[in-house]
């Protein structure tokens, strides 16, 4: 039969052209040539079963469908090869170098710090609060007992907000300490109290080796009946042994604070000389008086630690502006 011998043919001369295309644009061209909808020799084929007569119809249509998908399968085939060894011989790819390794990042060591903060105080049975770290003068400064004309209030002395207004219409200025957190957990509730607040703080201080504009501190208060000085010394010392080790030395010496009385400013030795890491006491009455609770009926101990100081001693980095310099050639050291 003719046709079937045109199906042939079609079939081997497509088949030993596909097999001479050694580019992905011969092999295109092979494509449209044989199997292309509008020219291609595939319509011509197609166009030779209406001529077949009933009987050869079925073998015809048989044939054709097989000598379309041999082609097409081949074409695919070699279209496949084609590909492989053009990027065989594409010399700036060399599969064998090493890959390119992703940079990876890791927690900032104030944050490490906070964290094991978090736990160690957990574990003592404190529980962690967060306050703002934009603050009006009541919580800043007046429930504090810091009087209107106490330097610390001096407007040199704190990032007071020029363009904003507190809810009362009062002055608000980005927090000093986070003795705040102190006023605002005991509007909120009831004694007892155990808690800690951690977070940033902002002062105009001259930056140097010790002193950062920013920084963070852990706040801690305990309030209930008969709380003792004891009781606050014997927790900081257990805190500074758990986070620094049993080794570091750890002393407290008289201070003034105007929240707490008596107050202490705590001390850890770190080499020959002794660094400030704290500020503590018993909790001012004038305090208690201006959140609502009754003094002759609640005891309680505060206490303000710097918590890049720590971290400092900790990670042994002699200077606090390595941490906000984001070098990360430092930063992956620790
Ligand atoms: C206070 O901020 C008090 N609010 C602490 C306090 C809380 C006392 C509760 C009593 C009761 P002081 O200004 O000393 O205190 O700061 C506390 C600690 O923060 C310092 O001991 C120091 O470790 C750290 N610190 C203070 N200023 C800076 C600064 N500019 N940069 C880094 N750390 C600082």
């Amino acid at each position: 039969m003719d046709i079937l011998k045109a199906f042939d043919e079609y079939e081997s001369t497509a088949l030993l052209a596909i097999e001479a295309a050694t580019s992905a644009e011969q092999l295109e061209q092979v494509r449209i040539e044989f199997l292309g909808q509008k020219k291609g020799k595939l319509r011509d084929l197609q166009s030779l079963i209406g001529k077949a007569s009933k009987e050869e119809k079925p073998a015809v249509g048989k044939r054709f469908n097989e000598v379309r998908t041999s082609v097409a399968d081949r074409l695919e085939a070699q279209a496949a090869s084609v590909t492989c060894e053009a990027v065989d011989l594409e010399p700036s790819f060399d599969v064998t170098l090493p890959g390119t390794v992703p940079q990876l990042g890791t927690l900032h060591p104030v944050t490490k710090t906070i964290m094991r903060f978090r736990e160690l105080m957990g574990r003592f049975g404190f529980e962690v609060v967060e306050g703002p770290e934009l603050e009006d003068e009541r919580h800043n400064f007046e429930a504090l007992n810091i009087p209107n004309d106490h330097p610390a209030r001096d407007p040199l002395d704190n990032f007071y907000i020029a363009t904003a207004k507190s809810t009362s219409g009062g002055p608000v200025l980005l927090r000093s300490q986070t003795s705040t957190v102190q006023i605002r957990t005991m509007e909120n509730q009831p004694p007892p109290i155990r808690i800690v607040s951690l977070g940033r703080v902002y002062r105009p201080d001259t930056i140097d080796r010790t002193h950062s504009c920013m920084f963070h501190q852990m706040e801690g208060l305990m309030v209930d009946r008969n709380v003792t000085m004891a009781q606050l010394k014997t927790l900081l010392t257990l805190f500074a042994h758990s986070f620094l080790g049993p080794d570091v030395k750890i002393r407290f010496r008289p201070s003034f604070f105007p929240f707490t009385e008596p107050s202490v400013e705590v001390d850890m030795k770190w080499g020959d000389s002794w660094m400030e890491i704290g500020g503590a006491g018993m909790v001012d009455p004038n305090v208690f008086r201006a959140v609502g609770y009754d003094p002759e009926e609640v005891t309680g101990f505060a206490f303000g630690l710097g918590i890049e100081r720590f971290c400092m001693k900790h990670f042994e980095v002699d200077d606090i502006r390595r941490f906000y310099e984001n070098d990360v050639r430092f930063l992956n050291q620790l």
